[in-house]
């Protein structure tokens, strides 16, 4: 296996290298397009059906037509995970409105742009795993359509950036009342008097996959869930943790210098981690000996 990566633009597979996108792409300037993030386990896709969805939704919420029939996208992504030389892979998938002459408003029917991209699907450390992941929390600066899954990650990155000067893994964002909303690529869940709990889903917050699964492995190992706005001071909160594609769930340990609980990964975490460790390892699996 060659272990040149392969990308998708311009409708064909090329050397990641070669791949290029046109400067009056809109993407470029006016970061006017959306994405999705999927895993891939050993060639299956992770609950695919549920990302194509959201990117469906987020193509709708800003009047971009899907590139292709889906059939055709996900015969795409199997290819793109297929000449890249990954067992388990995070591939990207970006949609843009296309390429036009600069203008905010476009008079013509443009084409949209899809690029994929494969690329090794990161792994948390042992340490990470041990020791829990460090967060800070951040006054929500984004715009107010979180729910769409668009490019434009200008806040998330200063989001990160101002989590890395402080030592810390992810930036929380909060809204104006202290309820913790999601990471700047992440949800985040709290375990607040032996009940899971997260921000509900509304346009302040992306609704995640890997939430979702985190949600129904709660329900079925027996443990309470409860959608609601929460805060860090609420007196019962025993745990917290992220949630993303690239993290599966990942226990958070301290946020703002203070520790969460005990300090150390908590029970219900590291529970529902086990379970969704387990199915990904599964799926891998499968995919190795199938
Ligand atoms: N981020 N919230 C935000 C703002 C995100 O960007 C993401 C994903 C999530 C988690 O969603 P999911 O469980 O569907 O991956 C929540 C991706 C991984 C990224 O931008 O790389």
């Amino acid at each position: 296996m060659s272990d040149a990566l392969v990308a998708y633009v311009n409708n064909r597979f090329v050397p990641l290298e070669e791949a290029t996108v046109h400067i009056e792409d809109r993407g470029f300037q006016f970061a006017d397009g959306v994405y999705e993030v999927v895993a891939c386990f050993g060639g299956t896709f992770l609950d695919l059906a549920p990302h194509l969805d959201r990117l469906q939704r987020s193509l709708d919420a800003v009047a971009i037509a899907m590139p292709c029939p889906r059939p055709e996208l996900e015969a795409l992504l199997q290819q793109a995970y297929a000449r890249n030389p990954f067992q388990d892979a995070m591939v990207y998938i970006q949609v843009t409105r296309g390429r036009a002459a600069r203008a905010h408003l476009l008079h013509e029917e443009i084409a949209p742009t899809l690029v994929i991209t494969v690329r090794q699907l990161p792994q948390p450390s042992d340490a990470k795993l041990a020791q829990g992941a460090v967060g800070i929390t951040l006054r929500d600066i984004r715009w107010k359509r979180c729910d769409i899954k668009s490019i434009a990650l200008l806040a998330s990155v200063m989001g990160k950036l101002e989590a890395k000067r402080a030592g810390a893994d992810e930036a929380f964002w909060t809204d104006a009342h202290g309820h913790l909303l999601e990471g700047c690529a992440t949800n985040i869940l709290a375990v607040i008097d032996g009940v899971l709990v997260t921000h509900p889903l509304d346009h302040q917050v992306l609704g995640g996959i890997t939430r979702h699964m985190a949600l129904q492995i709660a329900a079925e190992l027996g443990i309470a869930v409860e959608a609601r706005p929460w805060r860090l001071d609420e007196p019962g909160l025993s745990e917290c943790m992220l949630t993303s594609t690239t993290n599966a769930v990942l226990p958070v340990c301290r946020l703002d210098g203070r520790p969460i609980g005990d300090g150390r990964p908590g029970a219900v975490t590291l529970r529902l981690r086990a379970r969704m460790v387990e199915r990904l390892r599964q799926l891998s699996e499968r995919g190795r000996h199938g």
